[in-house]
């Protein structure tokens, strides 16, 4: 795993927006992951502003990671409005190229199976944009789910739940349920970028990319994937004991692999 830490916040969505930015203009039909999230509200600010500058995503498509089940596209808390307001509404992207999974379906499994199938047919994605949970969590798999699930029904922690609670308007009022990509899913993604900010991040993040494999981080499961890059600012690295390697190794990184 490749480990990049920036000095702020907002360092890591400029460097993130740099990534998927160079991907759109070097294959401009490039099929992305994308997230939602605090994490990923910087990230989109800056796609937004390379988009005024000439980039254009009328040939891209993008799955997204999660949506959750039972809430309308249009509430204010579910992920396509999240999508529309922070990206979707302000790029070419044409929204029959956006998949997000249908929180509504009145059946889970065939949504879940067609959104695989959607993937495999695209090509498979080419960079899956990921943050983190203070629980290690990836899409909406809570610890336990397995290292290889696919795009299915899961249940969120109760720590998930309070901190997506301002969507909401309160704990209570956050779904229990969730569709999400399995970490199998992510793992079949070409490159995949894990973004870090905070320090609520911090202990997942010292955890996924330098403690053992396992369900009960699935961020872990990255270590098992040859293309990531994981982003961090200041407060997310500050438990990484091996932090001056990783420093070393990014600053002597040759030219021809930027
Ligand atoms: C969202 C998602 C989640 C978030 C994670 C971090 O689509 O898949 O894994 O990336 O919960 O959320 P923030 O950025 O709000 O801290």
């Amino acid at each position: 795993m490749e480990i990049v830490v920036q000095p702020d916040g907002a360092a890591v969505c400029r460097l993130a927006a740099d990534l998927v930015a160079a991907l759109v203009a070097a294959r401009p039909s490039a099929v992305l992951g994308l997230a939602t999230g605090h994490t990923m509200v910087g990230v989109y600010e800056e796609l937004v502003r390379r988009h005024g500058g000439g980039l254009s995503f009328r040939a891209v498509r993008s799955f997204n990671l999660d949506e959750y089940l039972g809430v309308p596209p249009e509430h204010p808390g579910s992920f396509h409005s999240f999508m529309a307001m922070h990206l979707l509404r302000h790029v070419d992207l044409p929204p029959a190229q956006a998949r997000i999974l249908d929180g509504l379906t009145a059946d889970v499994p065939a949504e879940c199976e067609a959104f695989e199938r959607e993937i495999a047919a695209a090509g498979g994605i080419d960079l899956q944009v990921l943050g983190i949970g203070g629980d290690g969590h990836i899409g909406f798999n809570e610890p336990s789910s397995s290292l290889a699930s696919r795009t299915r029904i899961k249940t969120l922690t109760a720590q998930t739940r309070t901190a997506n609670a301002a969507a909401f308007g309160g704990e209570g009022q956050v779904p229990r349920h969730v569709l999400t990509m399995g970490v199998g899913t992510i793992l079949d993604a070409r490159r995949c970028v894990l973004l870090a900010i905070g320090e609520r991040k911090a202990a997942a993040v010292a955890a996924a990319a330098e403690g053992a494999v396992t369900a009960m981080v699935p961020a872990s499961a990255l270590q098992l994937h040859p293309a990531v890059t994981l982003i961090a600012d200041e407060a997310a690295a500050s438990r990484l004991a091996r932090r001056a390697y990783y420093d070393e190794v990014y600053a002597g990184k040759p030219e021809w692999q930027r």
